[in-house]
């Protein structure tokens, strides 16, 4: 039996919604929160539709608010999956705010949600093979490929230095930082 692969432009999507009052902060620009909301529904529809089963959300990259989104624009998220590995899938979200009175398009984030596809016993699942057809997935692809073995030596540095540490090696470390090492190591 050959393999399944499924190309990016298969899985593809954009949801569009118009910011409506209830959705401002008390700054009156729009919460952080509902963008999320609507990107983690952008990155559940493009995992599922590549995977072909149901998909969860394992971590979030990069959330960076570059620009603030106001009540009465349209903004739009569009999601890719920009990297497979055996269960796990890599979908790069763009969020564009379109001020629809000046008609001015604005990218206000870019993050990129890690799904994990699941069978019928909710067991991590394998899913089809990406088909990368142009030198931008190729290119996403491997960013997706080097951002996790960066994420994968990172935690094993992280874990290294919260079992190895002293007193000593805390007063070193926070010497230059702005807070008290008042901790008393028995
Ligand atoms: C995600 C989950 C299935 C992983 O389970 P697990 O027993 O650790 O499974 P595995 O070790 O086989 O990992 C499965 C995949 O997840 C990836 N993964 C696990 N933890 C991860 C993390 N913190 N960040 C990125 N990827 C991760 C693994 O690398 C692996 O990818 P691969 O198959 O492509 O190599 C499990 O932790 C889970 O169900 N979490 C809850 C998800 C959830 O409820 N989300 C919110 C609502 S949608």
């Amino acid at each position: 039996m050959t393999e399944t692969a499924r190309p990016v432009r298969h899985s593809q999507t954009t949801i569009t919604e118009l910011m409506v009052p209830s959705y401002a902060n008390f700054g009156g620009k729009i919460h952080g929160g509902i963008l999320l909301s609507l990107m983690d529904k952008v990155a559940y529809a493009c995992a599922t539709k590549h995977a072909g089963t149901y998909c969860v959300t394992v971590s979030v990259d990069k959330v960076e608010f570059l620009a603030p989104v106001d009540v009465g624009e349209l903004v739009s998220m569009h999601g890719s999956v920009n990297y497979v590995g055996r269960s796990s899938l890599v979908v790069g979200i763009r969020v564009e705010a379109l001020n629809v009175r000046t008609n001015v398009v604005k990218h206000t984030n870019s993050s990129f949600f890690t799904m994990v596809a699941k069978d019928e016993n909710e067991k991590p699942t394998t899913v089809p093979r990406l088909i990368l057809e142009t030198k931008e997935d190729v290119k996403r692809f491997i960013e997706a490929m080097n951002m996790r073995k960066v994420k994968a030596a990172m935690k094993e540095q992280m874990d290294d230095a919260r079992s190895h540490i002293d007193i000593a090696h805390a007063a070193t470390l926070l010497k230059d930082e702005r807070c008290v090492l008042a901790w008393k190591q028995e």
